[in-house]
């Protein structure tokens, strides 16, 4: 019999460190508004030296398994693009740290900001066949641009862990996607460098073609239309970029979009910085706690990622999950974060400590799980 499968519980985390783009702004001599307005940014978050994306997963996931039996898990699926090892799994780490059980898939998955979402539908198809069964799915990244690079006010860090499961609490992933993939060179990083190579104008470009095409492949599959969808959620790598993609929509449809369709869906980002593969969980996240009164509504989900692979795909919001909702846990993750002065972000940049070197790393965080150090080439984490 047909059972309902989607997202039944989420949870994240950010790292420890912020940086007030009004105090880049203010070093590089520009309008602060640029950042503020053109690019729809007011802060982001930056690691400590003892933090990675897997710290940041582990704590993620760590808040959201002390309200659910790991025991049903069968699947750790892993979203990321700043993966701290060639070969191994993040997620082989989390599982560790977090004590599950041994009897787990535990994978790795990367395209760019988009393999989130890909880990979603693998979970949700998953599901499907094993309708008892549950899947960890995790996103998790840190966004490191060049200093003084165009890229530089849209870094960022953070963790989105997602329970996936039969009857969940928060939505229902509908099936039919639109999909849409295309060799492009917008935004890649080559095995030998620690930062990205962006082509600014042409990463808008790219985005904005593949989620419309995307949202045309939809439309080639199911009856559904601009009129059937509450709320818009994307993939949001500076917020201002939501705004342009809906504008676009709107003139590829010949239909008037008002932003009021996307407005709830960015406060955490604005916040984060880009997050990557953790980004459109962070606008579902938003979204949900920005608003109460989305019983049964339809949320539709642009997600993108650059090389390029795009997904649009829908959701529904299940009754009582107001009941499942934790917005305190995140204004604690961003309240918590301690501010750098411009000199210290620089520094902290700079002394980004290159993973196949010994090294230890003095403690900072205050989060549950710290990367100490790396000796014999291998990573150490313990918890705290
Ligand atoms: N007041 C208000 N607005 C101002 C302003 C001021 N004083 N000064 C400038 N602005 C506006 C500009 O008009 C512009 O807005 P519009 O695009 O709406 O016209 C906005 O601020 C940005 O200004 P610029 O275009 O001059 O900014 P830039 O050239 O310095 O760089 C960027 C912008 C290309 C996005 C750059 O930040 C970048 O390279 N970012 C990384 C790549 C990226 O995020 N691409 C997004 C799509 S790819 C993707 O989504 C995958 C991913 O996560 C990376």
């Amino acid at each position: 019999s047909f059972v309902k499968i989607g997202i039944h519980d989420l949870e994240v985390a950010t790292s420890h460190y912020v940086l007030d783009l009004d105090t880049l702004a203010e070093r590089h001599d520009i309008d602060p508004k640029k950042f503020s307005i053109g690019l729809g940014q007011d802060t982001f978050s930056m690691p400590a030296p003892d933090e990675d994306i897997v710290t940041m997963a582990a704590e993620a996931a760590h808040t959201l398994l002390e309200r659910h039996d790991a025991s049903k898990i069968r699947q750790v699926l892993f979203a990321t693009e700043s993966s701290i090892d060639q070969s191994k799994a993040a997620g082989v780490y989390l599982h560790e740290l977090l004590g599950l059980p041994a009897n787990v898939r535990s994978v790795e998955l990367k395209q760019a900001c988009y393999s989130g979402t890909a880990a979603l539908q693998m979970a949700v198809n998953a599901i499907a066949r094993n309708p008892e069964e549950q899947v960890l799915v995790i996103t998790s990244d840190v966004a490191r641009y060049a200093l003084d690079s165009g890229g530089e006010p849209t870094q960022g860090a953070g963790s989105v862990a997602m329970l996936i499961s039969a009857d969940p609490n928060l939505i229902e992933i509908e099936p039919g996607s639109g999909l849409h993939t295309t060799d492009v060179n917008d935004f890649w990083r080559p095995n030998d460098s620690t930062t990205p190579f962006v082509d600014g104008q042409l990463s808008l470009d790219a985005y904005l073609g593949a989620t419309t095409a995307a949202w045309d492949d939809l439309l080639a599959r199911r009856e559904l239309g601009l009129e059937d969808i509450h709320r818009f959620l994307h993939h949001q790598p500076f917020t201002k970029m939501a705004r342009k993609q809906l504008a676009a929509l709107a003139e590829h449809t010949g239909t008037e979009l008002s932003d009021d369709l996307i407005e709830e869906s960015m406060s955490y980002n604005r916040a984060l910085g880009n997050t990557y593969t953790a980004s459109l969980y962070f606008a579902l996240t938003a979204q949900l706690h920005n608003n109460s009164d989305l019983a049964g509504k339809r949320l539709g989900f642009f997600s993108y990622g650059s090389g390029a692979v795009a997904e649009f795909f829908t959701g529904v919001v299940q009754d009582n999950y107001q009941d499942h909702i934790y917005p305190q846990h995140v204004a604690k993750q961003l309240d918590n974060r301690v501010a750098l002065t411009y000199d210290e972000y620089r520094e902290l940049h700079s002394d980004f400590a290159a993973t196949s070197e010994t090294f230890t790393t003095t403690k900072t965080t205050n989060a549950p799980f710290r990367l100490s150090g790396v000796t014999e080439h291998q990573r150490r984490y313990e918890a705290q």
